[in-house]
């Protein structure tokens, strides 16, 4: 089991996490190269199959923070908000944004605290810095874009909202994105 992540949410990665997932693709690989003689031209290997879904414990996650894991090669948001952030993300003017969507679209019902999203600033692929700019969300640092608590485009060049990955519930407790 790791650790939530206790530095304030920043931008350093839950070093276990990405062990774990690390192993856990290598063991996969390694699988997979022993059978290659076996599935000959079979599509997609099996160690991409094993790289496009995984599943996170949210309990690692602590409220007012966020973890980042590593999904895809990308980093992944696991953003566990406060009370007051939910309110702000739900009760701003969405249809008044620049990529319009409601805070209920962009999280589970019943699960409004966990905000799940792929950290790339949809302008040119930087990590947005945790807590950062006016609307509490996120900074990038590249150019500018700030993003609300709810990860959507607020401020600054870039031209969408953070990306919510697909993912699912699978207890009250544990994701599977991808
Ligand atoms: Fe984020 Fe340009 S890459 S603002």
């Amino acid at each position: 089991m790791s650790e939530p992540v206790q530095d304030g949410g920043t931008l350093d990665p839950n070093r276990r996490d990405f062990i774990y997932i690390a192993a856990g693709a290598g063991a996969a690989g390694a699988a997979a190269m022993t059978l290659i003689p076996l599935i000959g031209q079979m599509n997609p290997a099996a160690d991409t199959l094993a790289l496009a879904s995984i599943e996170y414990d949210l309990s690692k996650v602590v409220e007012g923070q966020q973890v980042v894991v590593k999904w895809r090669g990308k980093p992944l948001f696991v953003r566990y908000r406060t009370p007051k952030e939910i309110k702000e993300a739900q009760d701003t003017d969405w249809k008044a944004l620049r990529d319009p969507q409601p805070d209920s679209e962009r999280v589970k019902a019943g699960h409004e605290q966990y905000l799940i999203l792929v950290g790339v600033c949809t302008h040119l692929g930087c990590v947005p810095n945790f807590g950062g700019g006016e609307y509490g969300g996120w900074l990038c640092p590249c150019h500018g874009s700030v993003y609300d608590t709810s990860g959507r485009i607020r401020q600054g060049p870039a031209p969408k909202n953070l990306l919510v990955p697909d993912y699912a519930f699978l207890t009250d407790s544990k994701i599977k994105v991808g």
